[in-house]
């Protein structure tokens, strides 16, 4: 059999003695891996990197601060030997072969009788590449085994049972490409995908033929509320067994009702994974120019809903105190009732004259902004027929961005 080809195993370390020899760039590479494998550890060098020093303040390794010494590998069951003194290293590493311990030597992968592969992980899967000689070939397949497992490209279904679940995932604003990673994943893994009218609905175009899209407007609710509705479907479809993800706009638990499902789960005792969103509070003013926070004009930004008129009883939201705030102001679902909190917000004391931005289908091809003013934007709005879903965006920050948005 050919001298390049390596026989692949996974040694369990827990407990076991290795040796590592020298502590610079290549060993600080190594020991993270060592240590997460629970391995007895001992670094033998006359000095070390900064971070491997770290590691041996925080006990994670036991450092000798001298070099190689005949016998050092007593006991081992692995040996790393990464130092740049070719005498010690091939001393060692001869030591390493009469005691029969596996040796992988960062000078000379011939003379070494283990050689390291480039390993990744994601989802409890570790990717471990051999290409021989050519390290840089091993990473990148390595790269792109990993980031395809990651981001569902590489379908690789788990086999195991594993129960009823659902993953409730924030779908970002709009454009496809603003979904996290493991979000996607669990797209590409589901059976059945729950959608809102809002969010990343191209990425249902994707999925393959045998995914049930459900709309979650559609879902007939009879005797139920709307909301009580989903969340039964979602317990059905994971009692049925499916792998069911629950995809909204943005975040789910900003003004996403995410909370509610995740309760109604856990007491149908069915597991749930909160996959994070990128929320249109603040992707959908960046998408248009403006930043929620800039240094020296807003040192805060309170996001707020709009759905319901300040001098409705039933508002849990005091305009006065946001009224007196010198920061971004952010409203959501607020383009029905703009007119009415804009005239609030002035009666309390902000400006008239503060810059005001309606962002309308934000991240997405259809996007559009509209510029205004406190004193105008209610006009504003109904003269230019802005639509939900839009973002306004008050504040300084506003007159930071370009205005060739609209
Ligand atoms: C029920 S809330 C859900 C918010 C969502 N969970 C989030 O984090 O973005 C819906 C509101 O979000 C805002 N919104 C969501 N996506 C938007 C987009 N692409 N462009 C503008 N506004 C958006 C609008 O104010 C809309 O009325």
């Amino acid at each position: 059999m050919s001298e390049n080809f390596a026989y692949p195993v996974g040694l369990r370390l827990s407990g076991r003695r290795v040796v590592v020899l020298g502590a610079g760039q290549v060993a600080q590479r190594r020991l993270p891996a060592l240590i997460a494998a629970g391995a007895d550890i001992l670094l033998i060098s006359p000095s070390a990197t900064a971070s491997v020093e770290a590691m041996a303040e925080a006990g994670e390794v036991r450092w000798e601060r001298r070099r190689y010494q005949e016998g050092d590998f007593e006991g081992a069951w692995y040996v790393l030997i990464t130092t740049d003194d070719p005498e010690a290293n091939a001393a060692a590493s001869a030591e390493a072969e009469a005691r029969r311990i596996w040796c992988v030597r960062s000078d000379d992968a011939e003379a070494a009788s283990a050689w390291t592969p480039a390993t990744g992980r994601s989802e409890g899967v570790t990717v471990a590449v051999l290409t021989g000689h050519d390290p840089r070939r091993s990473a990148a397949v390595r790269d792109a085994v990993v980031e395809g497992l990651r981001d569902g490209t590489l379908a690789a279904p788990r086999h195991r049972a594993r129960g009823p679940r659902v993953a409730l995932v924030g779908g970002g604003p709009g454009d496809p490409d603003l979904i996290t990673v493991r979000g996607r994943r669990l797209l590409a893994e589901a059976d059945v995908v729950v959608a809102d009218r809002l969010g990343p609905r191209d990425l249902l175009d994707e999925l393959p033929p045998h995914v049930e899209v459900i709309d979650a407007a559609k879902i007939p609710y009879g005797r139920f509320m709307a909301q009580e509705a989903i969340n039964n479907a979602l317990i059905e479809h994971a009692k049925a067994g499916k792998s069911v993800v629950r995809l909204k706009g943005g975040d789910p638990f900003v003004f996403g009702r995410g909370m509610e499902e995740a309760e109604a789960l856990a007491e149908a005792g069915i597991p749930c994974t909160v996959v994070p969103g990128i929320s249109s509070s603040i992707s959908v003013p960046g998408a248009a120019g403006i930043p929620v926070t800039h240094r020296g004009v807003a040192h805060e930004f309170t996001v707020v809903s709009g759905h319901v008129a300040p001098d409705d009883p039933s508002s849990l939201v005091d305009w006065a105190a946001l009224a007196r705030l010198r920061g971004t102001l952010v409203l959501l679902m607020a383009v029905e009732k703009i007119g009415a909190i804009a005239a609030t917000l002035v009666a309390h004391g902000r400006a008239a004259d503060t810059p005001v931005a309606v962002v309308q289908e934000g991240t997405t091809p259809a996007q559009r902004r509209v510029d205004a003013t406190l004193a105008t934007v209610g006009e504003r709005v109904a003269a230019e027929g802005v639509r939900p879903p839009a973002v306004v965006v008050i504040g300084d920050v506003v007159a930071l961005s370009s205005r060739d948005h609209d």
